[in-house]
């Protein structure tokens, strides 16, 4: 089958409204926490993407029943620590880091020795940010140094732990969250504020957690517990998978676009905030509460001007997954901009900060990237015309779909590689970009 895309035309000119699939940390999230509760768990709008359908593979191999009924998922769940330990299971997190370093947080507790393993991308990231926290809980676990497989046997006694965590990742957070869960005792995390839709989840449950913000970080106490409840969930649509329809707005010619029921929780809205500082009108509309997760309809149109920006280091969590789009944006600026303290990048999916230099080397944009930064010249009349291919980007599916946007955007005659990367997150992209109108070969 041929896996790849040819794009030659710039998109034209639409004025649409767009219903975006669920959020993929929260389709996850629900799904994990699902398994865990006693009796069954409801969603609606759970994103139908790989890494979400492996997740439900992983809790089917763990004893948990998992049903569709019309657009509704069912999770039967066993209670905490409810999973049906057989000898000798092997998981598949795929290409989720999430799912794999969510997961193991609940396995500290398994009775008998478990396999993760993970797709190509997946065995080239880092575990031991979370290997290292989880044996202190007691549990015991192997690693391709540091890598993917791990072999983990939980332990009877787990012990209640301090733990700091320093990077701003929210899945090395979640991780140690779900382990103190079924933990005797109070677990405390400082962590550098980071997404926190675990936090909000534990909230709504009524779980017993505490947070204390300060400056910059949060303490968050846990204490274990013997029960949750069945959660019943509509997921709020993905802020990260709108993103590519919002760039590819603001960077067209007299369009208009409006996402709808989108979450905007505070810790996801980097995007948004630089496109603002960067010139870019966005219209925030329905602002609405759901189980404590903020949501709206947002409304982009195209921009004329835009302005380079020094992007302030303070945003970089919230934006973490929207940078190789802001690279683009950045591109079209009208001088240089200036993107710092970005290793945590090049720890994605690829190596996403060397990418985003690389698809700008493609387009002829000058850029200076170190190992955590970049530094951008901006052209605002960029027009590219020339043949571009994008290959060996170790299927990320965000490398994948930004390079679509740059084709349609700036012009030159692609051949983008690997379209069914787009599966982990965002399975229908290229037929939305299809009902905009951009024409793909
Ligand atoms: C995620 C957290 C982020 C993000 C990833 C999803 C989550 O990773 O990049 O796509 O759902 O917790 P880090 O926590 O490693 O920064």
């Amino acid at each position: 089958m041929n896996n790849s895309i040819k794009i030659s035309n710039l998109i034209k000119p639409y004025n649409k409204s767009l219903n975006i699939e669920g959020d993929k940390s929260l389709s996850i999230r629900w799904a994990l926490l699902a398994s865990q509760a006693l009796g069954k768990s409801t969603s609606t709008n759970l994103l139908m993407s790989e890494d979400v359908l492996n997740t439900l593979e992983c809790l089917k191999k763990l004893g948990i029943k998992i049903k569709f009924s019309k657009n509704t998922c069912e999770i039967i769940g066993r209670g905490i620590n409810g999973f049906i330990y057989k000898k000798s299971i092997t998981l598949y997190a795929g290409n989720s880091g999430t799912l794999g370093r969510l997961l193991l947080g609940f396995l500290i507790h398994s009775k008998s020795k478990i396999i993760l393993k993970g797709d190509k991308s997946l065995s080239k990231r880092d575990f031991l940010r979370v290997i290292k926290p989880l044996r202190k809980f007691g549990a015991s676990i192997k690693s391709n140094s540091g890598k993917l497989p791990i072999i983990i046997k939980g332990t009877n006694f787990p012990k209640a732990i301090k733990y700091f965590e320093k990077r701003g990742s929210a899945q090395c957070k979640s991780s140690v969250m779900l382990a103190a869960l079924n933990t005797k005792g109070t677990t405390i995390i400082k962590s550098k504020r980071s997404r926190n839709h675990t936090e909000l989840l534990f909230k709504y449950l009524k779980l017993p957690i505490k947070i204390i913000k300060d400056k910059n970080y949060d303490i968050i106490s846990i204490r274990g517990t013997k029960k949750i409840k069945p959660l019943n969930y509509k997921i709020p649509s993905d802020i990260s998978s709108s993103a590519f329809f919002l760039v590819l707005t603001a960077l067209s010619k007299n369009s208009k676009i409006m996402v709808k029921n989108i979450n905007i929780n505070p810790t996801r809205i980097g995007l948004l905030k630089i496109l603002k500082k960067m010139g870019i009108k966005i219209n925030i509309k329905n602002i609405k509460i759901y189980k404590g997760e903020k949501i709206a309809d947002l409304i982009v149109s195209s921009c004329k001007k835009i302005k380079p920006i020094n992007c302030p280091t303070s945003l970089n969590s919230a934006a973490i997954d929207e940078f190789l789009l802001i690279f683009l944006i950045a591109a079209k600026a009208n001088g240089v901009s200036y993107f710092k303290k970005l290793s945590e990048l090049n720890q994605k999916e690829s190596p996403r900060l060397l990418w985003g230099s690389k698809l700008l080397n493609k387009i002829g944009i000058k850029n200076i990237v170190t190992k955590d930064s970049i530094k951008i010249f901006g052209n605002p009349h960029l027009i590219v015309n020339k043949k571009i291919t994008v290959n060996k980007f170790l299927k990320d599916h965000r490398v994948f779909m930004t390079s679509v946007i740059a084709a349609l955007t700036f012009g030159g005659s692609w051949n983008i590689h690997d379209k069914d990367s787009i599966n982990t997150s965002f399975p229908t992209f290229l037929r939305k970009i299809k009902f905009l109108g951009g024409q793909i070969r």
